[in-house]
């Protein structure tokens, strides 16, 4: 049976006696009920995307991640291209609604926010997790006050009926998913038709030959966390929430004091790698905007929020330790990419002797995702430095959408 109190902290962010006390109930309850035995790793990533442009998006990832295309779910009003790597680390479900005008509940919640609703279908839906028996799963987690979408409402939104998906995070504005598979077996969306779209093929084919002709190919390795900003007040609910519904372990909290925000990480509790299942990052400023007149703190992530909405902010490749052509591989990677038109956000940060070194991409043009690359220096353990973190909070607080004070 797993202890998911059983792991060391790490951090030095203060926590609420109210956090700690729950903290320790939640993952209790978990452990005691069997969710945390019945919940495995994340098995996918819900990525939307405005129409007509996920085949760009498609040959942008082929290029800057290692996903391959594999298939293209048509439905009604979606098409969903699934993204593969292999059967060790999350899928992408890559999604493009095929009629601009089409409303649901999460362009809604990209409305609301003044640059979220410039994109009005780009956003990051939430992730998929693993469930031995997905209705014992959900059964056990409306009993526990956690709403989901009925089979009709799922029909509605157009999504895959063999997965069962909460309602939007009041903290987070994701979703979490519930789906099962056969022990060893592959993953399968019961969604549509099943078709390669010529067009996607070739638009993955063109990333990947980039990726190969610049030299870059197998340097990128598998998504190492997900980072998610929320509103200041919501940090440690969002947690909460977070740990009830996964099972996952609260690894600690770092103060980036310099930045008025903490980062706040919750990992595996099956000790897997990040590979097979990343940790879930959360970012959240230390005082929120209603006070910042009398403080006048730096408010780069509560910027992103009000601007955007809670939701993921980047997504975190590792690159294989080594070097290349007399760089560290991140270099190398940045420079080959950066040399295709790509943008970055700052130069590399960090060292070998700090463990790792990071840079954050410029959001995404399709999707308005960042990607972070890291590096871990001679199997680094430790998560980052706070250094680093300090230095891409600040240079992504110099992102536009985040420092327009958008109305
Ligand atoms: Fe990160």
């Amino acid at each position: 049976m797993f202890d998911s109190n059983s792991f060391p902290r790490f951090g030095d962010k203060q926590n609420s006696e109210f956090f700690e006390t729950y903290l320790h109930r939640v993952l209790a309850e978990r452990d005691r009920c069997g969710l945390t035995e019945l919940i495995g790793g994340i098995e996918a990533l819900m990525i939307s995307v405005e129409p007509g442009k996920s085949l760009e998006y498609i040959a942008e990832l082929a290029l800057m991640t290692p996903y391959h295309y594999l298939v293209t779910l048509d439905s009604a009003r979606h098409y969903t291209h699934v993204l593969r790597i292999d059967m060790n680390s999350p899928d992408i479900l890559l999604r493009e609604v095929k009629d601009a005008s089409y409303s649901d509940i999460f362009r809604n919640l990209n409305d609301m926010y003044p640059v979220g609703a410039r994109r009005p279908h780009s956003r990051y839906l939430g992730e998929i997790l693993y469930a031995s028996n997905r209705h014992e799963v959900v059964a056990m987690q409306q009993d526990r006050e956690f709403r989901f979408f009925g089979l009709g409402q799922l029909a509605d939104l157009d999504l895959p009926l063999n997965v069962s998906l909460s309602k939007p995070s009041p903290y987070t504005q994701n979703v979490v998913g519930y789906m099962e598979r056969p022990e060893d077996g592959i993953r399968v969306y019961q969604h549509g038709e099943s078709i390669i779209l010529n067009e996607a093929q070739a638009a993955y084919e063109r990333g990947k030959e980039m990726q190969d002709q610049i030299g870059i190919k197998g340097m990128i390795m598998p998504i190492d966390h997900l980072a998610t900003r929320v509103y200041s007040q919501n940090r440690e609910v969002a947690l909460l929430e977070y740990l009830a519904l996964s099972s996952y372990y609260y690894w600690g909290s770092y103060d980036i004091r310099d930045q008025n925000s903490s980062t706040n990480v919750t990992k595996n509790v099956r000790g897997q790698p990040e590979t097979k299942s990343p940790a879930k990052v959360f970012t959240a400023n230390n005082l929120p905007y209603c006070v910042n007149h009398l403080d006048k703190l730096p408010s780069p992530t509560e910027s992103f929020v009000r601007n955007y909405g809670p939701r993921l902010h980047h997504m975190a490749l590792s690159v294989a330790d080594g070097q290349t052509q007399g760089m560290e591989n991140i270099d190398f990677v940045v420079q080959q990419i950066a040399a295709q038109g790509k943008g970055f956000l700052l130069d590399t940060v960090g060292s070998r002797e700090e463990g790792l070194k990071q840079i954050f991409s410029s959001a995404s043009d399709f999707s308005s995702l960042i990607i972070e690359y890291v590096q871990r220096f001679d199997g680094f353990q430790g998560f980052f430095a706070r250094d680093n973190v300090a230095q891409l909070t600040y240079a992504a607080g110099l992102e536009e959408g985040v420092r327009a004070s958008a109305n």
